[in-house]
């Protein structure tokens, strides 16, 4: 298949590129290099032997969409550009909306003009709002506390309602759990400019010696440590997902939301253990209070993903650990 992938430079994008690659798909990427850099190409090419089609352009840009879809035969778009800072989102909504859901009604009716009718949408549990408990079930009422997931939310809704208006369109709305890790080889990986909103960068930052000390928020909630709980899946794992998602989106119309996590939960503190031991460098943390619109467990129910796609995680934390030290220790 040609595979347009929109954030292809990105984290998951990246990962997801080598995996089509290494299948035998051809991938297209699309970006506007806001949150990755063209060196990822580079890395891409060393772990597969060839380097994307790549065009810098922003997803809203009408022309430069409709000049990919004249020059590439797009059987399915894999669409993962998008803005994902939950805090920042809070601080600069109209950037969020704009972006994500801009960004998306160009490429849906770029894509429709040009009668490709597949999409494979990043969604994220964070649809899963704050008032369901866990394991989250694809059947749960959603919710969302923030713009970004507002974004997720509503994207999730006009997509459905795409496919509904005409049978030709096929939707899997991908709902990832916490991504983490990187490549095994080193080469692709997530290393964010600043300081990292997320806990896996953070920690990683900390054993590298370019932040000093781990805040921990908050260890009196209701988990057998008292620290937050997540659902931690490989980057790898992730991106084979999504080559399941395309199978399934090939074979079927209509819209389906699939969890993709592993249904493991893991602490903080079990987290920051486990990269200890991968590192062999002792983390620095100390106990503050909670961040705001947290939840105290969030982990999958990955039934669906196994029933649908025939798809499961395969890596436990220790490999995630293991992949995301290695890839840390090539960015000094
Ligand atoms: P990322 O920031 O590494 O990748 C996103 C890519 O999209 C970046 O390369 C960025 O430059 C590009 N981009 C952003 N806006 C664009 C636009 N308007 N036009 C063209 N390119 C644009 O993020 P990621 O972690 O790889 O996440 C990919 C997707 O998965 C996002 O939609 C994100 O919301 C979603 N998601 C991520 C997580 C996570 O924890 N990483 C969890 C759930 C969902
Ligand atoms: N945490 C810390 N210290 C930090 C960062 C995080 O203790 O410096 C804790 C959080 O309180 C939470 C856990 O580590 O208990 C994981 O936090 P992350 O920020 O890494 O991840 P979240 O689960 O909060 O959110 C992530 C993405 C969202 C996405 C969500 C569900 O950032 O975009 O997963 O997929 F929506």
């Amino acid at each position: 298949m040609n595979v347009l992938v929109t954030g292809g430079t990105g984290f998951i994008g990246s990962h997801t590129v080598v995996q089509l690659i290494e299948a035998g798909h051809t991938a297209v990427i699309v970006d506007n290099l806001c949150n990755s850099s063209v060196k990822v190409l580079d890395g891409i090419e060393a772990i597969c032997g060839k380097k994307p089609l790549f065009y810098k352009a922003d997803t809203r840009d009408r022309a430069a969409l409709q000049k990919i879809f004249s020059e590439n035969k797009i059987d399915a778009v894999i669409h993962f550009a998008g803005l994902k800072a939950v805090g920042e989102s809070v601080k600069i909504p109209l950037e969020y909306y704009h972006n994500n859901l801009t960004g998306t009604f160009v490429l849906l009716e770029v894509m429709k003009d040009a009668g490709c009718k597949k999409m494979v949408f990043s969604s994220s549990a964070t649809v899963y709002g704050m008032e369901n408990e866990a394991p989250f079930r694809e059947d749960m009422p959603t919710g969302a506390t923030n713009p970004y997931g507002q974004t997720k939310r509503m994207l999730e809704q006009i997509l459905t309602d795409v496919a509904a208006a005409d049978p030709e369109w096929s939707v899997v709305l991908l709902r990832y759990f916490n991504p983490i890790g990187a490549h095994p080889s080193g080469l692709i990986g997530e290393n964010p400019n600043g300081i990292p909103n997320n806990l896996f960068p953070y920690i990683a930052q900390v054993a590298v010696g370019k932040l000093p000390c781990l805040s921990v928020y908050g260890n009196d909630y209701p988990t057998p440590d008292g620290t937050g709980v997540r659902d931690y899946i490989h980057v790898v794992d992730l991106a084979n997902g999504h080559l399941k998602a395309l199978e399934y989106a090939e074979k079927h119309t209509g819209t389906e939301a699939i969890n993709l996590g592993t249904s493991r939960g893991t602490s903080v503190l079990e987290l920051v253990h486990a990269f200890e031991k991968a590192s062999g460098v002792p983390i620095r943390y100390r106990i503050v209070d909670r961040r705001p619109g947290d939840i105290a467990a969030c982990f999958a129910d990955t039934e669906k993903a196994k029933k649908l796609l025939g798809w499961k995680a395969e890596f436990g934390i220790e490999e995630m650990c293991r992949d995301g030290w290695n890839y840390m220790l090539r960015q000094k």
